[in-house]
């Protein structure tokens, strides 16, 4: 204790004797910019929009910049730039960030930039730390650069921007790559699958973009892949039944392409896959009878499904399976036990569905759609037990009988 006492006074001591000599306090001191990032920093300032409020005679340490992280717990050198959202519509800041060596992110996301000039690729391809870069939301014209070194480059975000052309080798030397976005573009030619020669690829998102040909089989090579979004292409063919090998997938959306062929079954085997659709295609043939027994979210709507409705699709033992879409297909034969307390959300309409709604009581079910097929029998009374039920739709078919006085007893219901 009494050491303790001496040391931490001793400390006092010598913090006033320097306060004294700097003439301003310690942590000042420790704070500084390095001169040639604060010069590099100014320039960048100058060569930006005047919306952007950095500005040196207001604010002397650009570590204070709006937008500007520096490394703790020094702040020497800066690691993190955003300019979201700041009005830019010129590129010619761009260079000149690649003097920031220290560089580990760089966020321009919402602006109008038309352009990543080739001295920042270049440039900014030699920064060593440079994980994370967000161009989204701009007005990027022309073809996709040739990314050269990015060595530990983990995050690209070219998304909502008007890139176009073809993709061959421009990304594989990123070998870190982690995460790619380059949905909403004009994007065409087939899917790309040089996304880096080390294969560390997570999440792919290429949706929205005017892709043809098939889904490569090579994309089952990234191992690690957790999400897959392949949705609004021009994709055709069938879907390759190696897809079931992604034993980390997670979220896998093909929807509103030309896909035809069946849905493989070898995808009911993946135990991570959360939410799966391949909505708006062609695909026939039948729903994979294990295909809900580790999802959340399943759509297979408007497709051309045939065969009856697997008997424990809606019977799972996994109580985590909340929406499941399979309307405007051409399922036939009669609809199976309902057991999944679990369901949110139950869309069967436009088939050709016959036989008794079955009875089931669903305390999370809202959303209970059956219209357009050609059901019979009476509207089971159990329904009035579904007390979250909000939406009920069961026009179009051929029921019969009273409406039960339970039905009353729904008191969320909107439609
Ligand atoms: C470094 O910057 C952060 C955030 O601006 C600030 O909270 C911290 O006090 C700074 N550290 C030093 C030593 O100045
Ligand atoms: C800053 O800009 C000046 C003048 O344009 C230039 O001479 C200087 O090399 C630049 N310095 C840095 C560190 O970017
Ligand atoms: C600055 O913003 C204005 C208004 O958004 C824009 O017209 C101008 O082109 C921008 N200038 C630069 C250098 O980005
Ligand atoms: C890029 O910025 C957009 C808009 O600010 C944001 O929604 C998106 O998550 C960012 N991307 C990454 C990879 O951080
Ligand atoms: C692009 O995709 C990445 C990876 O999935 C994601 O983190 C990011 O938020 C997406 N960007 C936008 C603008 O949604
Ligand atoms: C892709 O689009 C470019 C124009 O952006 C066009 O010249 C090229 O022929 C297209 N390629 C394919 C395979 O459609
Ligand atoms: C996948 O991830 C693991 C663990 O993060 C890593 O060791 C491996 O190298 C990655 N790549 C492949 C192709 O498996
Ligand atoms: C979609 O692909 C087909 C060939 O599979 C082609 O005929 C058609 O023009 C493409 N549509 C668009 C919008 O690129």
């Amino acid at each position: 204790m009494t050491r303790y006492g001496h040391n931490s006074s001793l400390c006092f001591y010598y913090l006033f004797l320097a306060s004294l000599l700097f003439c301003y306090p310690i942590p000042m001191a420790l704070s500084e910019l390095s001169s040639t990032q604060k010069t590099t920093m100014i320039n960048i300032s100058n060569s930006l929009n005047s919306s952007v409020p950095w500005n040196i005679n207001t604010q002397p340490n650009p570590c204070l910049w709006k937008g500007v992280v520096c490394q703790p717990p020094t702040n020497s050198s800066v690691i993190q730039i955003s300019l979201s959202k700041s009005s830019l519509s010129s590129s010619d800041f761009l260079p000149i960030v690649c003097q920031i060596e220290s560089l580990q992110s760089l966020d321009v996301s919402e602006n109008h930039l038309t352009t990543i000039p080739s001295g920042f690729v270049k440039g900014c391809g030699n920064i060593h730390g440079l994980n994370l870069l967000n161009f989204s939301f701009n007005n990027l014209e022309g073809s996709l650069p040739n990314f050269v070194g990015f060595a530990v480059l983990e995050s690209l975000d070219l998304s909502h921007n008007k890139l176009s052309g073809s993709i061959g080798l421009e990304l594989d030397g990123l070998v870190g790559l982690r995460n790619l976005n380059l949905s909403f573009n004009h994007f065409n030619g087939s899917v790309p699958t040089h996304l880096g020669k080390s294969m560390v690829l997570q999440k792919l998102e290429l949706s929205a973009n005017t892709f043809q040909g098939t889904i490569p089989d090579k994309i089952v090579d990234y191992r690690n892949l957790t999400l897959i979004d392949l949705s609004s292409n021009n994709l055709s063919g069938s879907v390759p039944d190696r897809i079931g090998e992604l034993s980390k997938l997670e979220v896998l959306i093909l929807s509103s392409n030309n896909l035809i062929g069946i849905i493989p079954e070898s995808l009911s085997n993946i135990k991570s896959l959360t939410r799966f659709a391949a909505n708006s295609n062609s695909f026939r043939g039948p729903v994979p009878a294990g295909i809900t027994k580790y999802l959340k979210n399943l759509d297979l709507s408007y497709n051309k499904l045939d065969g009856s409705i697997p008997a424990e699709l809606l019977s799972t033992s996994n109580s985590n399976l909340q929406t499941v879409d399979l309307s405007y297909n051409m399922l036939q034969g009669s609809i199976p036990t309902i057991r999944s307390q679990s369901l949110v959300r139950l869309r069967l309409g436009s088939n050709e569905l016959v036989g008794a709604i079955p009875s089931a009581t669903l305390q999370s079910l809202m959303y209970l759609e059956m219209d357009n097929n050609k059901l019979t029998g009476s509207i089971p009374p159990e329904l009035g037990s579904c007390r979250n039920l909000a939406l009920l739709n069961l026009a179009y078919n051929r029921l019969t009988g009273a409406l039960p006085v339970a039905l009353g007893h729904l008191s969320n219901l909107q439609v």
